[in-house]
């Protein structure tokens, strides 16, 4: 499944074959989550808005993925957690070429100097 909006940056990594891929959890690539669901894959991001968990170690039943820290439940089709559904989980770009599951890992944020990290953490202290 691809991702809506404009064509994004970054370089395509292999993730492997789209039949070796689990069905009961995810496979994490660079901080990107890959499940297999139905006939293809979904990509998300490897981080539960919670606190971070790994959702690529969740246990996925039925299209829905289980936190495995605190049990928070997404729908791997659009991302939303159950019961929640302004709780997101972003997707990213993912697709087969010739039966071989690849992501698109985006390029690393630009570096901060000291001096911005410090005024980014004063604009968010309140
Ligand atoms: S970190 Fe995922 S539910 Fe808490």
């Amino acid at each position: 499944m691809m991702a809506d909006g404009p064509p994004a940056e970054g370089r395509w990594v292999e993730v492997g074959p789209l039949e070796e891929l689990p069905v009961d959890r995810g496979v994490c690539v660079e901080g990107i989550a890959v499940f297999r669901v139905g006939e293809g894959v979904v990509a998300r991001r490897d981080a539960c808005p919670h606190r971070g968990g790994s959702l690529a170690s969740g246990r996925v039943v039925d299209g829905v993925v289980t936190c495995p820290l605190h049990w928070w439940r997404f729908d791997l089709a659009d991302g939303h957690r159950l019961g929640a559904p302004e709780i997101v989980v972003p997707e990213r770009p993912v697709d087969v070429v010739d039966g071989v599951v690849r992501v698109l890992v985006p390029p690393p944020p630009p570096k901060r100097s000291m001096r911005q990290l410090l005024l980014d953490a004063a604009h968010d202290d309140p």
